[in-house]
């Protein structure tokens, strides 16, 4: 066997390997800062909407009062999924994760779009914002229907966060909650190559179709160590059960080696600048829903898992009492983050096949070197 030595070994998940060149968001990961297209997240989790920063995302620059209002037309009339997929997800197996069933959704949407092959940025384009408009659709259906209920179709005098909170919960919601809503689709919109994302380049990168790329972005993002960080954060909320018990089982679980979800991050060395904003969201609604423990145990378990691992929350950490304070079930919180993080994907997609490359690294082989073939017979 050959080994890897120091100086040839690949890097380890590909950490700080620079894969390729973009302009869509800038991730620094010393100061802790987040820019789309060079605004700084904070200004605009604090003036923007869903609707202007999906535009910004995907055209460049901050769109005109005109642009803005076509652009949100166009997602309006985009709402509306095929009746043979909502079949296929009243058809799920019980059981069935709801990113699966996503997954599949989304793979479908591009069985039921004639266009689906056709290959030009124009096409592309197009579909980036039928796949922005619909993935709510789609969330909120499959949340429905998990729950036994028929779904309900899209209301176009409202907003993209108010008629997804309305397609979930059958109720218009109040100004607080869509504003909520809305911030939880900015906040987590884009975020440079995490793994979902540089999953979609490459997928794009072979020239297939759109659909394929965002299929696959979605199977990455299920996974604990990605986008279902949040799903297994609350989760530890409702297994630890009370603020007395967190210092305890922190003390064991860091005692077991085991993981702390919504803790640590890949890029960020600092404070995640995402989770600031949810975590004063989440404590405003502990206060409003009347129900503080989730938020209390949270604040709890933060200030013993920093001490414990020298590592910040991330996204996901106050992102799960949040969503839960929101009254969506704690399954459909990763499927929250696809319908934001579908804007990410589409808008690398687009960067990825204007002057693409097929991304094909190679591997450092630590295998046998060469042997003689042995016959069955002979082993
Ligand atoms: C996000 C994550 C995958 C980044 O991993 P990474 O790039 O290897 O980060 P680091 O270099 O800081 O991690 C090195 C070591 O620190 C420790 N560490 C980092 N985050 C940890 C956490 N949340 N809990 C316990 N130990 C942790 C581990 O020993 C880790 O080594 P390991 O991955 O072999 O177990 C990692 O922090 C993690 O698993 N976090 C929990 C899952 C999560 O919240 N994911 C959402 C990310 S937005």
């Amino acid at each position: 066997m050959n080994s890897p030595t120091t100086e040839n070994a690949a890097p380890k998940g590909l950490k700080n390997v620079v894969a390729a060149d973009s302009s869509i968001s800038h991730v620094d990961g010393i100061v802790g800062s987040l820019m789309y297209r060079g605004y700084h997240i904070d200004e605009l989790a604090e003036n923007s909407t869903f609707e202007e920063t999906a535009y910004l995302l995907f055209q460049g620059e901050l769109p005109s009062k005109t642009q803005l209002e076509e652009f949100s037309a166009d997602l309006k009339k985009e709402r509306s999924i095929p009746d043979e997929v909502i079949a296929q997800l009243k058809s799920s197996p019980a059981g069935t994760h709801p990113m699966a069933q996503l997954r599949t959704a989304v793979s479908l949407l591009g069985e039921y779009d004639p266009g689906a092959e056709e290959h030009s940025i124009e096409a592309f384009s197009k579909r980036s914002l039928m796949l922005t408009a619909k993935i709510s659709t789609l969330v909120a259906a499959i949340k429905r229907i998990r729950d036994g209920q028929e779904p309900i179709a899209p209301d176009e005098s409202l907003s993209h966060a108010a008629n997804f909170m309305y397609m979930m919960n059958g109720e218009k919601p109040s100004a607080d909650a869509e504003k909520a809503m809305d911030l939880v689709l900015i906040l987590h919109a884009e975020h440079g190559l995490n793994a979902s994302t540089f999953a979609a380049r490459v997928i794009a990168a072979t020239l297939t179709d759109i659909y394929s790329a965002i299929t696959g972005a979605v199977g990455s993002l299920k996974g604990p160590l990605h986008g279902g960080a949040n799903t297994a954060v609350l989760n530890t909320l409702q297994e630890v059960g009370s603020v007395e018990n967190v210092a305890d089982w922190v003390a064991k679980t860091r005692a077991s080696k085991g993981k702390f979800m919504g803790f640590g991050h890949a890029v960020y060395q600092t404070q995640d600048p995402r989770a600031k904003f949810l975590k004063e969201l989440s404590r405003r609604l502990s206060i409003e829903t009347g129900e503080p423990k989730w938020y209390d145990m949270s604040i709890e378990m933060e200030k013993h898992v920093v001490a414990a691992i020298k590592r910040e929350c991330n996204v996901d950490f106050y992102s799960a009492s949040l969503q839960h304070y929101m009254g969506i079930p704690s399954e459909l919180f990763t499927c929250i983050f696809a319908a934001s993080r579908v804007i990410g994907w589409c808008a690398h997609v687009l960067e990825q096949i204007d002057g693409n490359k097929i991304i094909r690294p190679k591997a450092n082989y630590i295998g046998y070197d060469q042997r003689c073939y042995v016959p069955v017979s002979k082993r």
